[in-house]
């Protein structure tokens, strides 16, 4: 459980005592694939569930360990559980939660590898896949069952934004007896603590902003300690074998460390952004939860102590206007990810999003049009020139703009 010392207190120290490991101020890389046993009776033990202790670093690892206990302590769960990556996460977690003929509702928006995991890869094993809208949940009160078996979504959603209410959402899964998962990936612990809201399970691709400097693949999972622990056994240990590597882990704990510092500098940039962003000749629309303009602003409020660093925006000239001024970006770098130092740009509808089929956009929220921003840490007003010199000025813009 959380701490009682404050976010970045807890981020750089929680679970690790230099005097415990010969004074070494930062954790031991404990790079070994498996653990020798005391005697061949401890080691019996062990694997009976009898004696506590590391076996195999598919299972468990010490410094898989110190991690899946400090991103369990920041979200304020039970356990946690290091992955491979945010898929290896998703996959994991249904994996475990899920059974033939059971349903599991899911909000319309979802990254797109998710999208396809549950469109193609979950519905040939006999699993319902139902999207609602959930940014009104009397549409998931309408659609629970007895069959639901898990509520699933990302809030914000990648890419357009768009939140769900946690607590709410939770009460009405519960009332049916569903366990909620919900992707934190975009609003991290620093922003929103889904757990301490009523989610059961909360799952990150640490490749984004807990990494945070776009050097390792990762995903993690917090939840209470007998979900971890079964999500560990079945969804990690044997159905997908999508276990962290110690290096990825150390990588992990040290972008921790500065989790708080760069979530507020990549929010107070994304604000100034997206306000200058909304004032621009050109630009459509601007999708961020601290503008007035954002449709879902009381729920910011209530369950997000920042509103990121993520921005969705669309031009009066559609796609081709969104890719002509990618095009002209000289310090804003094109590429998919998200969290990193720098700042990224993509395009949804043929990049992460491609998964999805110009049909399943449509009827998901996703619009062509749109382009996804990742505010990264370099000084504001170079991000904002570079913008600006980019953007569509009146002169070369679009004959449909
Ligand atoms: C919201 C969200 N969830 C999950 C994932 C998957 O994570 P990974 O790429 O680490 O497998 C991503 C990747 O972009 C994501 O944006």
């Amino acid at each position: 459980m959380s701490d009682a010392r404050g976010f970045a207190t807890t981020a750089i120290h929680h679970a690790y005592a230099p005097a415990e490991n010969e004074g070494a101020l930062t954790p031991p890389l404990h790079l070994t694939s498996t653990f020798a046993f005391e005697s061949a009776e401890a080691g019996g033990e062990m694997f009976a569930g009898e004696r506590m202790g590391h076996v195999y670093s598919r299972i468990s690892n010490p410094t898989c360990d110190l991690l899946e206990r400090r991103i369990a302590a920041l979200e304020g769960a039970e356990a946690g559980l290091a992955l491979s990556s945010g898929m290896g996460a998703v996959t994991a977690t249904l994996w475990t939660l899920l059974s033939p003929g059971d349903e599991v509702i899911v909000d319309r928006t979802l990254y797109g590898c998710t999208f396809a995991y549950m469109r193609h890869g979950l519905a040939k094993w006999g699993v319902t896949i139902t999207h609602v809208d959930m940014t009104d949940l009397d549409n998931l009160r309408a659609a629970v069952s007895a069959c639901t078996r898990v509520v699933y979504f990302e809030t914000p959603a990648n890419p357009n934004m768009r939140l769900v209410d946690i607590a709410e959402a939770a009460a009405i899964a519960h009332s049916v007896g569903a366990q909620v998962v919900v992707d934190n990936t975009y609003a991290t612990p620093y922003l929103t603590q889904p757990f301490t809201l009523g989610a059961d399970v909360v799952l990150h691709s640490a490749t984004k902003y807990l990494g945070g400097h776009g050097d390792v693949v990762a995903g993690l999972v917090v939840g209470r300690a007998e979900t971890v622990n079964e999500i560990r056994l079945v969804g990690m240990k044997d159905m997908t074998g999508a276990v962290m590597a110690p290096f990825n882990a150390m990588l992990i704990l040290r972008g921790l460390k500065t989790l708080a510092l760069r979530m507020e500098r990549h929010s107070a940039s994304a604000a100034e952004i997206a306000a200058w962003l909304e004032r621009q000749d050109g630009v459509a629309k601007v999708h961020y939860p601290g503008l007035e303009t954002f449709g879902q602003r009381a729920i910011a409020q209530r369950q997000m102590q920042l509103d990121g660093g993520m921005i969705a925006f669309e031009l009066d000239g559609g796609l081709e206007a969104g890719r002509a001024m990618m095009n002209r970006l000289r310090l804003i770098q094109r590429a998919v990810s998200l969290g990193d130092a720098e700042t990224l740009i993509q395009h949804p509808a043929s990049m992460t999003h491609s998964t999805y089929t110009a049909e399943e956009r449509a009827a998901h929220g996703i619009s062509d049009g749109l382009v996804r921003l990742s505010v990264g840490l370099e000084e504001v007003q170079d991000i904002l020139a570079d913008l600006a010199q980019a953007l569509p000025a009146p002169g070369r813009r679009p004959a449909a703009a």
